[in-house]
């Protein structure tokens, strides 16, 4: 392959740069082989390490936590930016030949940067960025998709409804959250009670195995198939693209975002959206959203203005929604509305691809009874009035999300009320800031405990927590007795078999991160 000579040079300095790399296990990182290797199969200008002028832009393109590039944060060796499969199946190859890990990036949410990122100084590891394969071709005729991982939630929903404007989709509230990462671990939104998660709209898929081996749905088999679904993507390999079911929406929806101050009832009303927003009809979904006094109540109906003010009457009087509160708009123009909080923006919003850089840090619980209105009276006056004070996200369940077994896909939480959240962000530098949003967030779920879900207390997968546990090795590969600890928090039940799936597909624990599943020993198998 034909290469320019200040290529040449960018790799000649990356080579003397990386040479000492190791991987985390024994093996050490053949840096040098591994560009080689890959110099061999994939253009040069796709390949980006540190000493290329493009290395910093492009690994900032879609970091979304400022916390993983702050100095100390491991960054990768190199970043290959793919626009074929065959880019991805030769990285695999190359990485473990050469014994360098890789991270896999769609969007670049992760809410530790995991894809991105580590701050283990020992983890030396290349990014597969996979922004480029973003390709979305729909089936109209059959109401099904394939779609790139790269591309972004907002990119699936725009191309969705121009389609077709009765076509939906069931995934996350944010536009820029990348396919491949919010697929593989569940994806919740809007649509899920009527028709749950992302993964479990996902018909067929095409994964890069360990092996370097392209696989489809058939020829993965079917507990491969169901691992991606949910378990996290990472652990298994790499999907590169997803075939979807497209759902029905009507031409009009209804939204309305209600604010209540704390002096105007919100507890109280927060004690009754507990009990009835999880059995509300399917077409109906009303979060809150709390924060510092105030509880802003935000609903999406499948239906118009009349049919949501009848149900409110009848279902939550007391939030006193009238018709003046609806706003009728397309459903592509109320995802915009959920991001924004308007839906004076055009659907083109969905298309831009930049993030919001701002420190973060969530943590998340899911709700089995509802918490007593006093409780939540002194959760509010001890900890939403600090200025430091996280927004606070209440999402319902019930409905579609309730109906399907916890052990159909690897996402096990389906009987819970809600699902609750503390989403810290901040753009103050600094460590004072950082320690102080840092020990709110670790101090208001402290102070939840005797409320929330128990034994284990639990955690959605996609809402990324390190501070519930992370790797350490036995031998060559992930302990699955140290795993337990965090694995049965975002798996429960579920987490024994996606081990054993680790087992079949990636039993040298090529896949690795700091929460990546475990091969499960022979013994327990
Ligand atoms: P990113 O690229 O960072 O990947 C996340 C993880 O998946 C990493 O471990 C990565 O290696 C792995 N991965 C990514 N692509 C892969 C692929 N193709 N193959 C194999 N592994 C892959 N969630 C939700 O359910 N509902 C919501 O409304 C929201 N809203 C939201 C808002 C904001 C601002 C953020 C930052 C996050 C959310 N999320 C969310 C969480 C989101 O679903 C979660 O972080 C996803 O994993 C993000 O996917 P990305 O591809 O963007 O992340």
């Amino acid at each position: 392959m034909a290469r320019t000579p200040m290529i040449a040079l960018h790799l000649l300095v990356a080579l003397c740069i990386l040479s000492s790399a190791r991987t985390s296990s024994s093996a050490p990182s053949d840096v040098d082989g591994f560009i080689g290797c890959l110099s061999a199969a994939i253009p040069p200008s796709l390949i980006h390490t540190p000493a290329t002028n493009s290395y910093s832009s492009l690994l900032l393109a879609s970091v979304r936590n400022l916390r993983y590039v702050l100095p100390g944060t491991t960054r990768p060796l190199l970043i290959v930016a793919v626009t074929e499969p065959a880019h991805v199946q030769a990285t695999v190859v190359c990485g473990r030949r050469h014994s360098v890990r890789i991270r896999t990036r769609s969007g670049g949410h992760d809410y530790e940067g995991l894809s991105y990122a580590s701050v283990d100084p020992d983890q030396h590891f290349a990014v597969l960025d996979l922004g480029e394969l973003r390709s979305i071709s729909i089936d109209a005729s059959r109401s099904e998709a394939w779609v790139g991982s790269g591309a972004t939630l907002g990119e699936l929903y725009y191309a969705a409804a121009a389609a077709n404007q009765t076509f939906g989709f069931p995934a996350g509230n944010c536009p820029t959250v990348g396919v491949g990462g919010h697929l593989s671990g569940g994806g919740f939104g809007a649509l899920s009670r009527k028709y749950g998660l992302s993964a479990d709209q996902v018909i067929d898929a095409v994964v890069v195995d360990a092996e370097g081996r392209l696989l489809n749905r058939s020829t993965m088999g079917k507990d491969l198939f169901w691992a991606i679904r949910g378990g996290g993507g990472e652990s298994f390999g790499v999907v590169l693209s997803w075939k979807v079911r497209l759902v029905a929406v009507p031409e009009t929806v209804t939204v309305f975002s209600i604010r209540r101050l704390r002096n105007e009832s919100a507890v109280d009303l927060i004690t009754k959206w507990q009990a009835i927003s999880p059995a509300l009809p399917r077409d109906l979904y009303l979060r809150v959203l709390i924060q510092n006094q105030q509880a802003n109540f935000i609903a999406l109906f499948l239906g118009r203005c009349g049919g949501l003010v009848d149900t409110m009457r009848a279902r939550f009087p007391e939030l006193g929604m009238t018709e003046r509160d609806c706003q009728e708009m397309s459903w592509v123009k109320s995802t915009v509305f959920f991001f924004y909080n308007t839906a004076d923006r055009p659907a083109e919003v969905l298309l831009d691809r930049r993030n919001a850089n701002y420190y973060l840090k969530v943590k998340s619980d899911h709700v089995a009874e509802p918490i007593p209105g006093e409780a939540l009276e002194s959760i509010w006056t001890k900890w939403l009035e600090k200025p430091e004070a996280a927004l606070i996200m209440l999402d319902p369940y019930g409905g579609r999300m309730r109906s399907i077994p916890p052990s159909a896909t690897p996402f096990p939480h389906r009987d819970y009320l809600y699902q609750f959240q503390f989403f810290s962000f901040w753009f103050e530098n600094g460590t004072a800031a950082l320690e102080r949003r840092l020990s709110w967030v670790r101090g208001a779920y402290e102070d939840l405990t005797p409320y929330v879900s128990k034994n284990p207390r639990s955690v959605y997968v996609n809402y990324r927590d390190l501070d519930i546990g992370t790797n350490e090795l036995e031998g060559n590969v992930t302990s699955y007795a140290k795993a337990r600890v965090w694995g049965e928090r975002y798996f429960k039940g579920n987490f024994k078999r996606l081990a054993a799936v680790k087992s079949m597909v990636d039993p040298d624990d090529f896949f690795r991160n700091e929460q990546s599943i475990p091969p499960l020993p022979a013994a327990k198998r």
